[in-house]
């Protein structure tokens, strides 16, 4: 007889992971047997722990902090978007026991922009991020994917921002931090993708009364759920779009994978990741 399909994330912390109570949901969801396991793995020993995986009977598994680099120079097969990335967070194990690595970050991005705003398509017109870090990485991609005609990026470290439009061409220009609100009455779509906002941390430095009704306006962070940008952008008539549902999102493909099933997105999932 079979046994049920398992699958880890694996971290260094792995405590904070919400992945594990998200396919915990979805199993039970789909009634589908199977495991969703978290597994914090000491950076020493994080590639032979990977590689056992298959030997194991793991079905496949996710990365997060710190390994996201790592997995991917590890795996036997890497993703186009993986590739591009430069990080991969989601991995299949074959019947051959060989690691295929894809990143589903900015799938989960754009399907969670979609779904949260209608009418969105990046096609509208230029797109303006707000960070150059591991996630903007993913965005970028995934906004070029969909054919964004421009994308304005700015960071703090303006180097980092530099190093990230290079990578991804000239349909990618750098705004200096302090000059990001210039660039507002241009843009329709407003990416957040910097820690801040994150628990009442500091403001981004925008000028709101810049923002219309005709952009839509959405931030990675999801603690809290409304940040300072989405409630400022939601009074001035924007679409707003919250950050948790780029979370869920990106482990759906990874669930039909592991699990031959496809899940679906309710309220009570919501609630639950927000606990
Ligand atoms: P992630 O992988 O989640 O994107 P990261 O690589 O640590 O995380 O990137 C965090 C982003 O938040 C960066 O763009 C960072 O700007 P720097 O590159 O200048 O560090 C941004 N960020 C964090 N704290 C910030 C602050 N106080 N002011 C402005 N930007 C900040």
């Amino acid at each position: 007889m079979k046994t049920a399909p398992v699958v880890a994330v694996l971290g260094y912390p792995i405590h904070h992971s919400k992945s594990p109570k998200m396919h915990g949901f979805w199993l039970d969801q789909v009634a589908v047997p199977g495991h969703y396991i978290p597994l914090e793995i000491h950076p020493d020993n994080f590639e032979s722990a990977l590689k056992n995986m298959p030997k194991l009977g793991f079905r496949g598994a996710n990365v997060t902090i710190p390994y996201k680099e790592r997995a991917l120079e590890i795996a036997d097969f890497v993703s186009e978007r993986a590739e591009r990335i430069g990080a991969a967070n989601t991995l299949y194990f074959d019947a051959d026991g060989k690691i295929h690595a894809d990143n589903t970050d900015g799938y989960g991005f754009i399907t969670n922009l979609k779904n949260g705003a209608s009418h969105w398509t990046a096609k509208s017109g230029p797109a303006f991020v707000l960070g150059a870090g591991g996630a903007a990485r993913a965005i970028l991609d995934a906004l070029i994917t969909e054919d964004t005609p421009k994308i304005y990026l700015t960071n703090r470290t303006k180097e980092r921002a530099l190093k990230l439009a290079q990578e991804f061409g000239d349909r990618v220009r750098v705004i200096d931090w302090d000059d990001k609100n210039t660039i507002l009455p241009d843009i329709t779509t407003l990416i957040n993708t910097t820690s801040l906002g994150m628990n009442g941390n500091d403001d981004l430095g925008l000028n709101f009364s810049l923002l219309t009704d005709a952009m839509t306006v959405t931030d990675i962070v999801y603690t809290p759920l409304e940040t300072e940008l989405l409630k400022h952008a939601k009074q001035q008539g924007c679409t707003c779009v919250d950050g948790l549902g780029m979370l869920i999102y990106q482990g759906i493909p990874g669930f039909e994978n592991w699990f031959g099933a496809t899940p679906v997105v309710t309220d009570e999932l919501r609630e639950l990741l927000l606990l």
